[in-house]
């Protein structure tokens, strides 16, 4: 009796587990697909009642189109190349300063606009609002540029600005210079036609963005945090409208940069005693640095993919996927070790999910019949949003467990802190919406840059840092950023302009509006 009544009841309380469990299952999965259903978050906000601003329309006639095209062309054309951190081309970044005088006359003589040059060739403007109380913003951009050779393959001269069916070619002309000079030329017209701003806003252009802003981004910074300034965000480089280049989306989407990873650079070393290659030891310095080197590479850094700001990313994108990718997407509460283990199979989606890790250098021997004293290897590995450079350098010391290498971090800094990308953020909602004006059916949503950007020396100054231009990325672009044939379209650069002329204007708003109700939060 005792007997059969327990197995009935082992039987029993199976048959609830499994119940139970399919319930919870099906519960799950039932708000996972209302989640998926309700996702469009283009709508919210752009249903709400603004606030009017004075609204003038950029009005160029035939001759305006041509001078702004050729003052574009004019500064593509000046090398201004960082080769390195303590090499660049002076004599270029000068001419940079002179021809911006010559080409925004209106800039450098208005009342309103105060231009300061910082560390000799940078630049800071401080455009005078009529409103105090409203916090200032800082569009920010650089004038410098990497290195570019004709003969690594490209259509036309890097620094011709050649024309090529209706783009222009050119080394800076996606990276920074069609944003640097979409802001000065929109600056240029605003001030024309008697505008001027209630809020007040800084432009700063760094002229070392390339080899890390240490001159210049860094001294800009420095002198705002000395007057005091606090901003309310800043609009930096970083991501753009990608239209056909993340597989499975439909559609063009504009990422607004919310994050950068971290960044280290770890040196390796081993150190033997030297001796002669017919009596070796049984490991040298190379052996020993080779096997901590594959222990690195062997254990990746854990799958974080979740932890960051990835989630809200994904489900603001999820609606423009199909099945069951939307699904999983909105979802990410549900499924993320699962994409995780998808999107880690690939080198450009494995950057999201975890801490990279890239061995870079390796140096070790002077001749081939002596033990080699010294072995060296360098590591350079882009933090995770959701780990710290502290957190990284543990896990390489654990990792690599083995005291004859010696460990020591080079350069390195935190993932930049995430920038709200709500209802309430302001920076994030008035570049939304001054995409949305222009191109109704984009797709807004936040991103993390891979790269870093001059903003990260900002961030003392707001918490609200985004990094985004509303540069065309079509399929085989993104190759073009650093590489050969960079390009934008005429159209595009024209759109630049536009952009900036009606973004700041948007900015001269109190608040954003009070979120539409949309009741889709579950
Ligand atoms: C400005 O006016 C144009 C047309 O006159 C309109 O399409 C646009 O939405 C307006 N922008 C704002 C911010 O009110
Ligand atoms: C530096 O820039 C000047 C133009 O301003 C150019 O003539 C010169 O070739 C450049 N030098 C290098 C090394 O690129
Ligand atoms: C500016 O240039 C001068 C020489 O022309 C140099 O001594 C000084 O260090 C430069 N300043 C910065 C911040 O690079
Ligand atoms: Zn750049």
């Amino acid at each position: 009796m005792l007997q059969s009544g327990t197995k009935l009841s082992i039987a029993r309380l199976l048959k609830i587990i499994i119940i139970n469990l399919l319930t919870i299952t099906l519960v799950l999965f039932t708000v996972a697909l209302i989640r998926t259903l309700s996702l469009d978050r283009n709508v919210g906000l752009q249903l709400a009642r603004w606030e009017k601003t004075r609204n003038i329309s950029l009005a160029i006639d035939h001759r305006q189109r041509e001078q702004q095209m050729e003052k574009f062309k004019e500064a593509i054309r000046i090398p201004t190349v960082s080769f390195s951190e303590n090499e660049n081309n002076g004599t270029a970044l000068r001419e940079f300063g002179s021809f911006l005088r010559k080409a925004f006359p209106t800039v450098f003589s208005s009342k309103l606009v105060h231009h300061q040059l910082v560390a000799n060739y940078s630049h800071l403007f401080w455009v005078q609002g009529s409103q105090p109380d409203l916090v200032p913003y800082l569009l920010l951009a650089h004038l410098d540029v990497v290195p570019a050779s004709e003969s690594d393959g490209w259509d036309a001269p890097p620094f011709s600005a050649k024309e090529i069916d209706g783009f222009i070619y050119g080394r800076g002309t996606i990276d920074d210079k069609g944003a640097l000079m979409g802001i000065l030329q929109a600056l240029e017209y605003l001030l024309m036609k008697g505008y001027a701003p209630r809020r007040g806003f800084y432009i700063a252009l760094g002229h070392d963005e390339e080899a890390r802003g240490g001159k210049g981004a860094v001294n800009i910074a420095r002198l705002l945090k000395e007057r005091g300034v606090q901003l309310s965000f800043i609009l930096d480089e970083g991501l753009a409208i990608v239209d056909g280049v993340i597989s499975g989306l439909q559609g063009p989407a504009a990422l607004i940069g919310i994050s950068e990873k971290g960044w280290a650079t770890v040196k390796l070393s081993a150190t033997m005693a030297p001796g002669h290659s017919s009596m070796p030891p049984r490991e040298t310095s190379i052996g020993i640095l080779a096997a901590a080197i594959n222990r690195l590479e062997e254990n990746p850094m854990p799958r974080l993919f979740g932890y960051g700001p990835e989630r809200q990313i994904f489900e603001h994108l999820a609606h423009k996927f199909r099945l069951p990718l939307n699904f999983i997407m909105s979802n990410l509460w549900l499924f993320s070790p699962l994409l995780a283990r998808v999107l880690e199979r690939k080198p450009d989606t494995n950057a999201f999910v975890r801490t990279t890790t890239a061995v870079t250098m390796f140096n070790g021997g002077i001749k081939e019949n002596i033990i080699p004293a010294y072995a060296e290897a360098f590591v350079n590995l882009r933090i995770h949003s959701a780990q710290t450079l502290q957190e990284v350098l543990d896990l390489i010391h654990s990792t690599v467990a083995d005291q004859r290498v010696k460990i020591e971090l080079i350069h390195g800094f935190d993932p930049l802190p995430v920038s709200s990308a709500d209802e309430r953020a302001f920076g994030f909602q008035i570049v939304k919406k001054t995409v949305l004006e222009m191109f109704p059916t984009v797709t807004v949503a936040p991103g993390v840059c891979i790269g870093n950007t001059d903003s990260r020396h900002f961030s003392d100054l707001t918490r609200n840092i985004y990094r985004f231009a509303p540069i065309w990325f079509k399929p085989g672009d993104p190759q073009r950023f650093h590489g050969i044939n960079e390009r934008i379209s005429k159209k595009n650069y024209e759109e630049l302009v536009e952009f900036y002329f009606s973004l700041i204007q948007n900015c001269d708003i109190k608040n954003v509006p009070e979120a539409h109700s949309s009741g889709h939060e579950l």
